[in-house]
């Protein structure tokens, strides 16, 4: 006999929260079909209140925020910019886009962000990086604090990535607003979703000039079309700014419901040996993006084992990021470590890590057969050994 396909567990998908139509309906009622109009500018006054900074700029994506920022700090050809290894490429494809070099960071075990004492070590080789990008990794603040103290005595800036992080807090206050330019996303796997886009956020205003000045073709003001420098079509749409209106109003349950998801999978797996939960460090209150977890050191099962069988379970899980000093794109780039241990933390969560399944949208009942097939599949390998 066959086993029935049970209904799929997604990895983390959009979730709507009813509210986003009535901010599209306007939209088109009032003809506001353009990349600026009033749900662009509440869009991005809205973020401003939530996250407590002062000026906004809403773009097409994050990336786009990421190149924007690199630019504002002058990075340019010849540039080094330090970025951490263990994120999406997206935190280090702009730093290519201005011509510049990135530069590598390890992780620390603590929080699996960009390592404090990795990145003194890259400053010892490297001391006049034009910036440092700074990556709040699935949903989990960097430690600011000594991160920023390295920074300062060096006069580097920080573009603060909080493309994952939106919410989530530092010693109480919300990250993206940490650095001297912090940037959101909201593709549609992020907490909330406009479908695609990003955001630029800073607390002077003269950043956001600049920036909004080059998202729009860099178009001088003058009776004709002028342009003294190149620009880009990076702004956001009125359309897609009212998706992201909708969905503001629910990102606290959203980040609620987050938590929720990795506390059942902490509490579930506290007594299964294999696996470890990962780590939350204690400065601050993640968002919770997304659940992750790494198999235990000594344990012969790799993660794409485990992932593969969830796959032919209708679970959807994902493997952690590969660390961008392992990117064949990326060879030949220098990477800094700083891990007693040996090898680099970044490599050796890659090697042990995977992203359980994490979407808002799942019962109880969904949690649970998740958790079961885990359970189950350490089972099976452990009666194998
Ligand atoms: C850490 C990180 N930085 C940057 C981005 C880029 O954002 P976007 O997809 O909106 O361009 C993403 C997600 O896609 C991300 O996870």
């Amino acid at each position: 006999m066959t086993e029935k396909k049970e209904k799929r567990i997604l990895l983390a998908s959009p979730h709507m929260s009813g509210y986003e139509m009535s901010y599209i309906q306007e939209a088109f009622d009032t003809n506001w079909i353009a990349p600026l109009g009033p749900n662009v500018t509440g869009f991005e006054k809205e973020i401003c209140a939530y996250a407590g900074t002062n000026y906004a700029e809403a773009l097409s994506s994050g990336t786009a925020a990421i190149h924007l920022a690199l630019m504002y700090l002058g990075v340019g050809k010849g540039d080094t910019v330090f970025c951490p290894s263990l994120t999406f490429s997206a935190s280090a494809n702009p730093i290519i886009y201005l011509g510049a070099t990135p530069v590598f960071i390890d992780s620390e075990r603590e929080s699996w962000n960009m390592s404090p004492a990795a990145l003194a070590k890259a400053f010892e080789k490297y001391p006049h990086p034009k910036a440092i990008v700074v990556v709040n990794l699935y949903g989990q603040s960097a430690d600011f604090d000594q991160l920023k103290a390295i920074a300062d005595e060096h006069q580097v800036p920080i573009v603060e990535d909080a493309a994952e992080s939106l919410g989530a807090t530092y010693k109480g206050v919300k990250t993206g607003t940490i650095g001297e330019i912090g940037i959101y996303s909201f593709n549609g796997n992020k907490i909330i979703t406009t479908s695609g886009g990003g955001m630029l956020v800073a607390r002077e205003k003269k950043i956001i000039e600049k920036v909004e000045f080059w998202a729009t073709q860099a178009k001088e003001h003058a009776p004709y079309y002028q342009h003294k420098e190149i620009g880009y079509n990076y702004r956001m749409s009125n359309v897609v700014a009212g998706i992201g209106r909708g969905q503001l109003r629910v990102l606290d349950e959203r980040i609620a419901k987050k938590k929720y998801i990795f506390d059942y999978y902490v509490d579930a797996f506290q007594d299964l040996e294999e696996l470890e939960m990962m780590p939350i460090a204690g400065y601050g209150e993640p968002n919770y993006w997304l659940s992750c977890a790494t198999i235990r050191p000594g344990i012969e099962v790799r993660p794409k084992a485990l992932l593969d069988y969830l796959a032919s379970k209708n679970i959807e899980g994902r493997p952690i990021w590969k660390p961008m000093h392992l990117q064949p794109v990326f060879k030949g780039v220098d990477f800094f470590s700083h891990n007693p241990e040996g090898t680099s933390v970044a490599e050796d969560i890659f090697a042990r890590g995977l992203c359980l399944p994490s979407d808002t949208k799942m019962t109880d009942e969904d949690l649970e057969r998740v958790v079961t097939r885990v359970s189950w599949f350490f089972g099976a390998e452990a009666a194998r050994r």
